[in-house]
């Protein structure tokens, strides 16, 4: 099959390779010519470990352009991936989404052969239908699902382990509508052997937003048993390992913690809870999943007032920086937060984190950085934000410990406090 991707952000990025390891043939668009050299070249615009090799691996049959209208003219399907950011109300910004569609649909205009658009990128229910639709018809003068294929095709995929994700998926999700569309994806992912659910573009949409808030809910939920079963001195892992073993239930996300960052779970919630709020719904379980998201991070220096009550002039160390460990991706980190609330108080922050550093540094370059982990334990406490493999090996014998994350090691011989433990 001939692919064309717009957007070689994360989820583009990923989608392109993995269905060029596929045996299509796959054409990259996006605006910054950096990244598509990078493609090139066989390296990955993004952080993602083995997206190197399987570009590299790959690269017969990949190439990158940015100029959409030549990427569409040679292939046959395009796979919409560009980024929807959040409007400071929660809802999403349909910008990029909108500009891609424009696009295609000028080029469809002149197009003669059979073209089929996929929605990659996540969007609320009823934008494929609506302002995709809309627009590719406009611009391209002709009819969705008559003239042109039209489907959505939502990813699940973890930032950390996304080919494996794509390779070996719980679930592909096809919303499509008219046959050419499904008969394309189905084909698409014929080697696959897993579920496959085809249903309306609106319900594949939903699938998507209602999969991360569910999983966002776990995590609320766990955190807010967690902060109950700290003061019962109860071992909240105990209970949700118990809860888990419900095969009603399952034990996936119920790890108590700091809370959830990274680009989809705040973005989706508050979206989600952006759509209720605009259809006259209140979504008070969302509503709730976001405010206990919030106040977690919190909790943590609150242990820590307990420990040092006053932290002006204090060192403080801050282990891993970014949003979960084996990323570099620091977007709604609840390291940011806790460093925000850190120098608010006086506090002198020493930080440090195995790939994030960099990324950090942006949103805070006047905190000092070390170059190990263990030189951030030479100060007056540490907290633990991110649960990297390296940090499971230091020796926290002696220090205060304010652990955001559950990593056992730092409780020998340490003062140690977990935030839901
Ligand atoms: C998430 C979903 O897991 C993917 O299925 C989805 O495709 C993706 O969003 C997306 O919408 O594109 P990701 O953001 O990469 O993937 O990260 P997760 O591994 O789901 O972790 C999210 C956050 O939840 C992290 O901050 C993690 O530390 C936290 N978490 C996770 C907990 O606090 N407790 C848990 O038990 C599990």
């Amino acid at each position: 099959m001939k692919i064309s991707i717009l957007g070689t952000g994360y989820v583009g990025a990923v989608t392109g390779a993995c269905f060029a390891e596929l045996g299509n043939s796959v054409v990259f668009v996006d605006i910054d010519p950096a990244k598509l050299d990078l493609i090139r070249t066989g390296r990955s615009p993004i952080f993602e470990p083995g997206l190197d090799e399987l570009l590299g691996k790959n690269l017969k049959r990949i190439s990158a352009t940015t100029d959409t209208g030549e990427a569409i003219r040679e292939t046959d399907v395009t796979f919409i991936c560009v980024g929807t950011p959040s409007n400071p109300d929660g809802s999403i910004d349909l910008q990029y989404i909108e500009a891609a569609s424009q696009a295609i649909g000028e080029v469809l205009r002149q197009k003669e052969s059979w073209h089929t658009v996929v929605m990659k990128s996540t969007v609320v229910s009823g934008t494929t239908a609506g302002i995709v639709q809309r627009t590719l018809e406009e611009a391209s003068e002709k009819v969705a699902f008559r003239d042109f294929g039209l489907a959505s095709n939502p990813e699940f995929l973890r930032e950390g382990s996304a080919l494996a994700d794509v390779f070996s998926p719980d679930r592909i999700v096809i919303g499509a509508e008219d046959p050419r569309s499904r008969e394309v994806l189905e084909r698409l992912y014929s080697s696959f052997d897993c579920p496959k659910l085809v249903c309306a573009i609106p319900v594949a949409e939903m699938i998507k937003y209602v999969s991360n808030a569910f999983l966002a809910t776990k995590i609320s939920f766990a955190n807010e048993i967690g902060n109950l079963c700290k003061l019962m001195g109860i071992d909240t892992a105990e209970v949700f390992e118990g809860v888990g073993l419900d095969a009603r239930i399952n034990p996936a996300f119920f790890r108590s913690g700091i809370g959830f960052g990274g680009s989809c779970f705040p973005k989706d919630v508050r979206a989600l809870i952006a759509q209720a709020e605009e259809m006259g719904v209140l979504p008070k379980i969302l509503q709730s999943v976001m405010a206990v998201n919030e106040d977690q991070p919190m909790r943590l220096l609150d242990l820590l007032k307990k420990h040092i009550p006053d932290l002006r002039g204090k060192r403080i160390g801050v282990l891993g920086l970014s949003f979960k460990p084996d990323t570099d991706d620091i977007r709604e980190s609840r390291a940011i937060p806790i460093v925000s609330a850190l120098l608010e108080a006086g506090a002198d922050v020493i930080a440090y984190d195995p790939l994030a550093i960099a990324n950090f540094r942006s949103l805070f370059p006047d905190i000092s950085y070390a170059s190990s982990a263990a030189e951030v334990l030479q100060s007056d406490a540490v907290l633990l934000i991110t649960e990297w493999k390296g940090f499971e090996v230091l020796d926290y014998a002696g220090k205060i410990v304010i652990d955001g994350r559950r990593v056992p090691k730092a409780a020998i011989g340490s003062i140690y406090e977990g935030v839901c433990w």
